[in-house]
């Protein structure tokens, strides 16, 4: 970059997983990299309220979301929180917006995908430069049966466990796919469906991975669609006299969704794994193998139904 002034971003969410890969990535492609956020931050700022923020930035790139996907606090941080950041980023005239959604939005049900998909519509509706990466499944949300396969005990899955499949996508390839976002003129003004590379996997392929690298056979459980639908229902009726009811009522819609809905990209008629781009190099398996060999956990944070 001799000779040319290197882009200055403000990266909001930069504490969080998709964030921490994309602070990484940015720093490693050279661009001057301010993070802005509650903690663990150059800029404290609260993005629940108009920001006042007197420095200037080329780029702001969002990886900020609510932790818990429960509908007051989607709407506060997926929406709200990120009308703030555009109006500022207006206001002070950042010229491009780099925003972090998800695929899911692509068939809204949940709240927190209704509160995405309005702010997108209105990066797109800005006058700034916009590219919206909907990323396929993280690695750490489908590693939450590691440790307990390793303790014997079975790996749930739904139906038969080939009902959803994925293209699972590293925290550092979707970071480096951010920073490619900034200078890669193909990548703006566009909505950008991601995943990892390889093939579409199924949670049966994931117990048929796990049980290689640990070199034990794993007993696999079927837990019905419909119990889970049934959890919902009960926890939703209960969720009229109480609110911590009505918070697990929203968890288990949300592990409804995730149980019955495919992260690729979907055609209006099913979802297709031929047509979900791929970037990256890292795979779920190698991350496994490594977990495995290490004997660590994987911190799977407030998203952890998903
Ligand atoms: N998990 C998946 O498989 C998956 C797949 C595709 C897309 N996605 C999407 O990727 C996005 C990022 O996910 P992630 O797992 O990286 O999220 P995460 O680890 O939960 O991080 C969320 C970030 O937002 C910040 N934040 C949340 N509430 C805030 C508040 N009230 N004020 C200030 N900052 C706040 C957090 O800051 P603090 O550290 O201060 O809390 C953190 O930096 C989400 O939109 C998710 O829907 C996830």
């Amino acid at each position: 970059m001799t000779g040319v002034s290197v882009k200055r971003i403000a990266l909001f969410g930069a504490t969080g997983t998709a964030g921490r890969g994309a602070f990484r990535a940015l720093k490693v492609a050279g661009y001057d990299v301010t993070c802005i956020g509650r903690r663990d931050a150059q800029i404290i700022a609260d993005v629940t309220q108009p920001l006042e923020i007197a420095e200037k930035f080329d780029v702001v790139v969002s990886c900020l979301a609510s932790r818990s996907g429960s509908t007051d606090d989607a709407w506060a941080i997926d929406h709200l929180a990120h009308l703030n950041i555009l109006a500022w980023a207006e206001d002070t005239g950042v010229g491009q917006f780099i925003l972090l959604s998800a695929i899911c939005v692509q068939k809204p049900k949940l709240p927190f995908q209704q509160a995405k998909l309005a702010f997108e519509a209105a990066l797109t509706q800005s006058t700034l430069t916009y590219s919206i990466v909907r990323p396929t499944a993280f690695f750490k949300s489908l590693s939450g049966q590691i440790d307990r396969v390793r303790r014997r005990k079975p790996f749930l899955v739904f139906g038969d466990g080939t009902l959803t499949a994925c293209k699972p996508i590293s925290d550092d390839d979707l970071g480096r796919f951010i920073a490619q976002c900034v200078d890669d003129l193909t990548l703006h003004n566009q909505v950008l469906p991601i995943g990892g590379p390889g093939d579409a996997i199924t949670p049966l392929d994931q117990a048929a991975a796990l049980s290689a690298f640990l070199g034990q056979p794993i007993r696999i459980k079927r837990v019905p669609v419909a119990m889970m639908r049934i959890i919902y229902h009960g926890l939703r009726i209960a969720g009229f006299v109480s609110s911590k009811a009505a918070a697990k009522a929203d968890l288990a819609r949300i592990g409804h969704y995730y149980a019955t809905e495919s992260m690729l990209v979907w055609d209006g008629a099913r979802y297709d794994a031929d047509v979900t781009p791929s970037t990256g190099t890292e795979t779920l398996f190698d991350y496994y193998a490594q977990v495995i060999a290490d004997d660590t956990s994987v911190q799977r944070g407030d998203h952890s139904v998903f």
